[in-house]
């Protein structure tokens, strides 16, 4: 065959290859695909064919996203809370890390490099290894859905997961992402992976509210790994508009929001933690 004509065979294929491509997938994912090779795999969007309701048959490793009975997120419905004292005070250890700040391209991450810490539950010590952040929330309140939810992800020395989630909504800036603005502007003006953040102090993260919803749970992402145990804060904090934008955009997945649908709480317990108020004397 002549060389040219092969050349000739060769483009038309890529061609054709391409125009199907952009025929099969939504642009917005298209343009995803060329920044970093993450989007590629789950994608957010309800309509999507590797949208959330696909995502436990994209890979084998993943199959607990379609047919695990304990997933997350759940809806927070008061008729199936129970307050249960016992379970006691968060007690955490948090202390500033040296920590780097990472465009997985389905969300943002603050990841720790040093030890930044552990909270404590049911005698069993979970270290902070990251946090980040989803927009609406996942969790909700009965039925409804706040702004933001930050998760902060720790591990036992067995490597079992617990996660702290805190609600936000519009309002005042967060005072811990505002240490972060300038490293999210460099993010969102030119997609890079990472950047080193210096030392970041999780105490500023959590706050200092009591009362928390209590379940186990998954991770929110494939693989959805079951077995989390989950502390959902009750206490609603703010975020700016402005600080919100910014998060979205630093992820350059053109996606409006980041958030997995509801799953069935199917058997499981929900509880709460409540403090009883102290009398003086
Ligand atoms: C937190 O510490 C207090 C005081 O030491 C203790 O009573 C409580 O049980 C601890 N909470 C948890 C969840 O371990
Ligand atoms: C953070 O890293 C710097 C530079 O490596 C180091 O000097 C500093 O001690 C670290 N801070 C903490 C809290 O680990």
């Amino acid at each position: 065959m002549h060389p040219c004509r092969d050349l000739h065979l060769i483009v038309s294929a890529a061609l054709l290859f391409f125009s199907t491509s952009v025929l099969l997938s939504a642009v917005p994912a298209a343009r995803a695909q060329q920044e970093t090779d993450h989007e590629e795999e789950f994608s957010y969007s309800l309509d999507a064919e590797n949208g959330p309701a696909h995502w436990g048959e994209i890979k084998e490793e993943w199959s607990a996203c379609g047919n695990g009975e304990m997933q997350s997120p759940i809806d927070l419905a008061s008729q199936r809370v129970s307050l249960v004292r016992r379970l006691g005070h968060l007690n955490h250890s948090y202390a500033p890390a040296n920590a780097s700040i990472v465009n997985r391209g389905h969300d943002i991450m603050v990841r720790f490099e040093g030890d930044a810490g552990s909270v404590s539950i049911d005698g069993t010590a979970y270290h902070l290894r990251q946090l980040h952040w989803h927009a609406p929330t996942e969790h909700s309140v009965n039925g409804r859905r706040y702004d933001m939810e930050l998760h902060m992800v720790h591990e036992s020395a067995h490597n079992k997961a617990a996660v702290i989630g805190v609600f936000y909504e519009i309002g005042a800036h967060d005072a811990f992402l505002h240490k972060l603005e300038p490293y999210l502007e460099m993010i969102a003006k030119q997609p890079e992976r990472e950047e080193k953040v210096g030392v970041v102090d999780a105490r500023g993260a959590r706050g200092r509210a009591s009362v928390y919803y209590r379940y186990v749970g998954s991770l929110t992402t494939p693989p959805c790994t079951q077995g989390v145990i989950w502390t959902i804060v009750k206490r609603v904090r703010t975020v700016s508009r402005h600080q919100l934008e910014l998060l979205r955009e630093a992820v350059h997945d053109e996606m409006e929001k980041n958030a997995r649908p509801r799953q069935e709480v199917n058997s499981r317990d929900i509880t709460m933690f409540w403090p009883i108020q102290q009398n003086k004397h």
